[in-house]
């Protein structure tokens, strides 16, 4: 009896403490090399961006993660370690400059032998690679399939294929828990084979869900909207990601980046900006910085947004949120201005409550039952409702 009592005590112990010890409690927030510097990326940026994200005020407001993405690898040595190119001088003193400013360094790599862009994969060097970065002092792995598919197609049976690509990510989640420095592992497979199952067993905190996003309302949004049925895979611990944002990258309205912004906050979606952050237009910033909109996506439920209705045009997401609040986004992806009329009650809060509009920083008083606002083209009303 007293051993078995122990023995469940000690599983329980064990969960609860390997639970405290996962990172991305909370979806991931940073940025990323890749929208705005692509294969040109220099260690100059990366440390202006660690510069900006402090003065631009960004890391106080949750964004931590400074993340190289591609083309930063070099050659292997002959003993088959991996050296960054010479656009990267100095990868510890570079994530040495990353911590002394409070924020956290993320790096990228790949199964294949090959990363997407042609430089140097981690295939058949995982626990090495995974050493390297935790002598570097690297927080965060982005491991993108890219080349890894070459291997695959030479499997004829999906099944086996499948197995291959889950083996690969397998390798490396465990190569990284084997350095026993904290690395929050990040998967890039664009949603193959139904990620977000087997995911969390690979160690991953978040995968992608989708090919990549574009600088475009049209891209942004069908991207956002194929997590419609992807709520029930996002926990603490592990999200789905539907790829860096684009805020501020110049080719979406003012409108169309906060409606990205929102919708990416109902997903409870990672918060990986992508602009040049030396550059920020007072909008760029009003936008990835509304403490409102962010306190949607971090919200310590974790519950990520399901879409409730849907009507041409229009439609409503619903999060459920700490405190029996609800954000409730209503989307208009059609070419003019309307005010359609929301029963709330049908459709988002069966009670009502107070209404708070997070973008207008407006209260529209307390409403039970239809709601009629306007919401522009391209555009959202992003409420919270809180029912007390
Ligand atoms: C893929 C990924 C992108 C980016 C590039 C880099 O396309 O999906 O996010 O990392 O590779 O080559």
């Amino acid at each position: 009896m007293k051993f078995w009592f122990a023995l469940v005590a000690a599983v329980l112990t064990g969960t609860l403490a390997h639970s405290q010890n996962m990172p991305a409690q909370r979806p991931p927030m940073g940025w990323n090399s890749w929208n705005h510097f692509g294969g040109k990326v220099t260690d100059a940026d990366i440390r202006s961006a660690a510069d900006a994200l402090v003065s631009t005020g960004m890391r106080d407001a949750g964004y931590v993660y400074v993340n190289v993405d591609d083309t930063w690898q070099g050659q292997r040595d002959a003993n088959g370690v991996i050296h960054p190119n010479e656009r990267f001088p100095d990868m510890k003193a570079l994530g040495d400059y990353i911590h002394s400013k409070g924020l956290k360094f993320g790096i990228y790599s790949s199964p294949g032998p090959k990363t997407c862009a042609r430089f140097e994969g981690s295939m058949a060097h995982e626990e090495q690679d995974a050493k390297t970065y935790a002598a570097w002092g690297v927080d965060f792995l982005k491991y993108d399939l890219c080349t890894f598919q070459d291997v695959m197609k030479a499997e004829p049976d999906p099944l086996l294929r499948k197995k291959l690509m889950v083996d690969a990510y397998t390798k490396m989640g465990a190569a990284l828990r084997a350095t026993g420095r904290p690395i929050l592992y990040s998967l890039c497979q664009y949603g193959f084979d139904d990620v977000w199952d087997w995911g969390p067993q690979v160690g991953a905190s978040m995968w992608r869900t989708t090919d990549d996003i574009k600088d475009r309302y049209e891209r942004m949004f069908i991207i956002g909207n194929s997590e419609a049925e992807l709520a029930r895979y996002a926990a603490p611990g592990h999200w789905n990601d539907p790829d860096m944002l684009e805020i501020g990258n110049g080719k979406m309205t003012e409108e169309e980046y906060r409606t990205h912004m929102s919708l990416w906050a109902l997903l409870a979606a990672p918060l990986l900006a992508g602009n040049d952050l030396t550059k920020m237009s007072p909008a760029d910033r009003e936008i990835l910085m509304n403490k409102d909109v962010i306190a949607i996506d971090q919200d310590a439920l974790g519950k990520q947004a399901v879409r409730v209705y849907q009507r041409g045009e229009f439609s409503v997401w619903t999060k459920q949120l700490s405190g029996g609040r609800t954000a409730v986004g209503l989307f208009n992806s059609s070419w003019t201005n309307f005010a359609p009329a929301v029963d709330l009650g049908k459709i988002a809060v069966e009670h009502g409550g107070h209404i708070h509009d997070v973008w207008m920083h407006e209260d529209l008083g307390v409403s039970h039952g239809e709601l009629s606002l306007p919401v522009k083209s391209h555009g959202v009303r992003l409420l919270i409702i809180d029912p007390q």
